[in-house]
């Protein structure tokens, strides 16, 4: 397998396109909004944008909900546009990945329309229907929508109809069809067909929605990434400097499947959620962050982490990255109930582990979560984490130059901000700034150097781990709790960075009140 060298130093930025900036006064983000900004973008460090879906579509889930995989929606802008921006891009450094929405489409797609025709055609079988309308297989089918004797399968909500990739194993062998059935080749060939037409645009790879969600019925996984593998084959033989990243959060089965990053999050293992958001599953947010790792009560306990992350990080390490990110459009804002301090702390522990952090756009600047926001686009909860980027004080934050009215969901006009930040050198942003900075010239912070976690006592507090890459050894101490916390080691070190009160000595590190200290052994 191959894995492009870029990858090495990526810290990638997600955009929430409609919320980024809008260049035409529609009061919505747009490609040429992002084209406009990727100075500021290059000027952060960031190597890497994802944004997430551009397609045409009714919004019924934020645009997730896909009606047509070959065109920029009209309220993005068009094609030519994308094309602009990679363009631009490319020139400052910056590669661009696209949400790849592999498992469902809109009602609105045309496949769909025709397969819920009650005649056989091409696309009767591009979607998961069952053999009769009263049939709705455990709940999971949707019935009385089409002309056609069936009900169909949703993927997520009932506007979002599973495309069909075959079952893995057969119970109900009337409707059901193997992945090797030429219908479902052939919807594999088109999601292929996608992904060759947006890097004939000048994209560089892309995000997967749902990764694993597309071969039904596959207990074990093992179709799903049997599948994955196929196109990662493909990738390394035409396009080798293209990435594949998912939406898996099963990092030993995604990169197996080839992906070259899979996300930690919340689906399958408590592993994020333990350190920044003891929420609940329904990921519905909560003032209080129960016994979360990065939480001012000290109440955590990294075993709860490590015991997930090390098992994955082992099983992968030499094959592709795990990406522990801010944040994204589906999760409360990390800096829901959180102090600056505790962000700063929050960032020098996803900027100094291995693989490849992702930053949510305005995370750097702490945007703050809106928790009672009316939902919208199908947002629910999800809302308060998508309004428009906060770039200066005054109208519309700076966002668009239209009318209140017009703006795709509030802006917090009286909110930090992007240019305030700029000019504060102790910001968050420039704190930001600054560790990324640091991680991108230090081989032993960035993607491949080894890690080595030191204190697994009492919760783990202080949380202090070790970074190496050939003979360069960092350590990094990390204090996100209320109370001093002392850590003794033998310590022979130049203080690199840190924040709060922090005191060393040949005997050891004492961290004050949330602090942190990235430390060069000699
Ligand atoms: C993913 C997306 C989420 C979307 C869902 C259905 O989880 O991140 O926003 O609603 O898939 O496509
Ligand atoms: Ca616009």
């Amino acid at each position: 397998m191959i894995t492009p060298q870029w990858l090495e130093n990526a810290v990638f930025y997600n955009i929430y396109p409609q919320s980024f900036y809008d260049s035409n006064g529609d009061g919505i983000g747009d490609l040429n909004g992002i084209t406009e900004k990727l100075n500021y973008i290059k000027d952060m460090g960031f190597t890497a944008i994802w944004l997430n879906p551009i397609y045409e579509s009714p919004y019924r889930d934020g645009g997730y909900d896909v009606t047509d995989f070959y065109k920029v929606g009209k309220r993005y802008g068009t094609n030519a546009d994308f094309e602009r921006l990679c363009a631009v891009a490319h020139q400052k450094g910056i590669k661009v990945c696209v949400d790849l929405v592999a498992g469902h489409t809109s009602l609105e797609c045309e496949w769909f329309q025709k397969s819920c025709r009650a005649e056989k055609n091409e696309y009767t079988n591009r979607y998961v229907w069952t053999d009769n309308w009263l049939n709705i297989y455990n709940g999971e089918c949707i019935g009385g929508y089409a002309q056609r004797n069936g009900a169909y399968m949703k993927n997520f909500f009932y506007c979002q109809p599973a495309l069909n990739y075959g079952f893995a194993n057969i119970d109900e062998p009337s409707w059901q069809l193997p992945p090797e059935h030429p219908d479902c080749r052939k919807t594999k060939q088109e999601l292929i067909n996608i992904m060759e037409y947006w890097i004939s645009l000048g994209a560089d790879g892309f995000r997967v929605d749902l990764a694993a969600s597309l071969i039904k019925n596959d207990y074990d996984g093992k179709a799903i990434i049997k599948f994955w593998q196929e196109i990662r084959t493909m990738f390394d033989e035409k396009y080798p400097e293209c990435v594949l990243i998912s939406e898996w959060s099963h990092p030993s089965r995604a990169i197996t499947a080839g992906f070259h990053i899979d996300f930690l999050i919340h689906a399958v293992f408590p592993a994020y959620t333990s350190l920044f958001r003891a929420e609940d599953e329904r990921n519905v947010p909560r003032i209080f962050f129960g016994d979360s790792f990065f939480d001012t009560r000290g109440k955590g306990n990294i075993e709860t982490f490590l015991n997930d992350y090390l098992d994955e990080y082992e099983k992968t390490r030499d094959r592709g990255f795990i990406s522990i990110p801010t944040g994204n459009h589906d999760l409360a804002r990390i800096s829901y109930g959180r102090t600056n301090e505790e962000l700063e702390a929050i960032f020098a522990f996803i900027m100094t582990m291995p693989g490849i952090p992702f930053v949510y756009y305005g995370d750097e600047i702490g945007m703050e979560y809106i928790p009672d926001m009316p939902s919208k686009e199908g947002g629910f909860t999800r809302t308060g984490s998508r309004t428009p980027m906060q770039w200066e004080q005054g109208k519309n934050a700076g966002f668009s130059d239209g009318e209140k009215e017009l703006l795709y969901l509030p802006v917090n006009e009286n909110g930090v901000n992007v240019k305030e930040q700029l000019s504060d050198e102790n910001s968050l942003l420039n704190k930001v700034k600054k560790l990324i900075a640091l991680r991108k010239t230090t081989p032993a912070l960035s993607a491949c150097g080894d890690i080595e976690f030191l204190n697994r006592k009492d919760g783990g507090y202080p949380l202090v781990y070790k970074r190496i890459f050939n003979d360069e050894t960092y350590l990094i101490c990390i204090n996100p709790s209320n109370d001093d916390k002392k850590f003794e080691m033998e310590l022979y070190a130049d203080m690199i960075m840190k924040n709060g009160n922090v005191e060393i000595s040949e005997r050891g590190i004492v961290l004050g009140a949330v602090s942190y200290a990235i430390l060069k052994l000699k």
